[in-house]
């Protein structure tokens, strides 16, 4: 009988223990318990990951905010724990709008950011009164008609494109200039768009916004771009007379995906930011501006590293060029591997052979479904685990029914105890919306 707890063994699974007992035990227990394909995520780790980011950034910006960016994971159970670390929501549909509220967030709370907003989403966002991150010029008449015809102001940042590299994937790279994203800063884009909002009697303009990119590892396109937004954010009173009430520099902290790997500690980023921030904070003073909040909205750092997927091997086949092992997941349950070529790191459960060079492979019919390549790892057999960690942003978030295969179940992880937060979706799931 093992003494260890669940979460015992999901950190021998991170330490790459994952032949010991800990591991083996507590992933028979949660895939016995609740059937694989199975998301576990671990409320400890989300809770570690907010809060050394929220010391990180308190301790160096008395004014701040942190926000959650809900696409990366949205389950209601998650956002619970966020919410009770004191996280707002970021939000970029509809959808997640009405996420946010049914996780108890008032709608003041929420921050609205999409490049492509309908109508129906823009006057949403004025009824609650959330903070529309408008990305266009068009977004923002839109959003001013609105308002006026419901009598109200909306309240308004503009998401900024700063033209910054933060040297990350192309897919996820999102300050580049040629980026779909927000106004850009050069050609006086931006400039133009807050002049203009100035005149609209039905916007209160309130922020500023950008978000440069998702797992980024160095603090160099931060610290640019912090100061081409602080440069803009005094141009803005100087020429404007424009007091703003928030800075938001976006999420994008890179987590580690590799074993020996850092990713971007946030102590490391709120140092980098710190002097640039309060040189500009000076400066802004002096033009007789008051001091706007920092705003910030991870994602990924907080939820990543807390999420494990765990699979049932089905066969193991070796063929004339490689060894796969086929599991019982594949692009569907996990897109990341197929979509951005991006690792997650595999635990073969209780094995304990020597290592070899194996593919493991999803069960979805395309050549592309290969959810880890090339490594070494032990053979295990059919009906053995295979556990995909760092699976908890990006996950079950963009999991789909490709194949006709049913979601997976989703289950947090407190301690020792284990509860079902999403159940395991049914076939009748896959027909339940047709209509003929
Ligand atoms: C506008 C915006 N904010 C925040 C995020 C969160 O990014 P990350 O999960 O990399 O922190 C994203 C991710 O795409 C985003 O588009």
């Amino acid at each position: 009988m093992s003494t260890s707890t669940l979460h015992d063994g999901l950190e021998a699974l991170r330490a790459d223990r994952a032949h010991e007992p800990a591991a083996s035990s507590a992933v028979s227990r949660l895939a016995s318990t609740f059937g694989t394909p199975l998301y576990v995520y671990d409320r400890t780790t989300i809770v570690s990951q907010f809060r050394s980011f929220h010391t990180a950034f308190a301790s160096l910006f008395p004014k701040l905010r942190v926000h959650y960016a809900l696409k990366a994971n949205a389950n209601g159970a998650v956002l619970a724990v966020l919410r009770g670390e004191g996280a707002a929501p970021e939000v970029v549909s509809l959808g997640e709008i009405v996420t946010a509220l049914r996780a108890g967030w008032r709608g003041d709370e929420i921050l609205f950011t999409s490049s492509s907003k309908g109508p129906d989403e823009i006057a949403k966002a004025v009824e609650i009164g959330a903070v529309l991150n408008v990305d266009s010029r068009d977004e923002l008449e839109q959003a001013a008609a609105t308002a006026a015809a419901a009598g109200k102001r909306v309240r308004i940042s503009f998401r900024i494109n700063p033209g910054v590299d933060p040297h990350t994937l192309h897919h996820i790279n999102t300050g580049i200039p040629e980026a779909k994203f927000g106004l850009h800063l050069d050609g006086g884009l931006a400039r133009a768009a807050y002049a203009r909002a100035t005149e609209l009697p039905s916007v209160a303009i309130t922020g500023i916004h950008c978000h440069i990119g998702s797992q980024i590892m160095e603090t160099d396109g931060y610290v640019a771009t912090a100061r081409k937004m602080l440069a803009f954010v005094q141009e803005l009173k100087r020429d404007l007379g424009l007091s703003l009430e928030f800075v938001d520099l976006g999420g994008g902290l890179a987590v580690p995906y590799h074993d020996g790997e850092e990713g971007l500690v946030p102590a490391v980023l709120a140092d980098a930011l710190a002097p640039v921030w309060s040189e500009a904070m000076a400066d802004l003073a002096a033009l007789g501006g008051d001091p706007p909040a920092l705003w910030l909205e991870p994602g990924r750092f907080f939820v990543a590293s807390s999420g494990f997927l765990v699979t049932r091997v089905n066969t193991v086949k070796t063929t004339t060029v490689k060894t796969f092992v086929n599991v019982n997941a594949g692009s569907n349950t996990l897109l990341r591997p197929a979509m951005y070529a991006a690792h997650h790191r595999a635990r073969v459960v209780g094995a304990s052979g020597t290592p070899e060079i194996l593919d493991v492979a999803g069960d979805v019919c395309e050549t592309g479904d290969i959810l880890a390549a090339e490594r070494r790892l032990p053979r295990p057999r059919a009906g053995d685990f295979v556990v995909f960690l760092d699976a908890g942003a990006y996950g079950f978030a963009m999991a789909s029914t490709y194949n006709a295969r049913p979601l997976p179940a989703e289950v947090l992880v407190d301690g020792d105890t284990a509860t079902l937060i999403r159940r395991r979706g049914t076939f009748e799931d896959l027909f339940r919306d047709e209509t003929k």
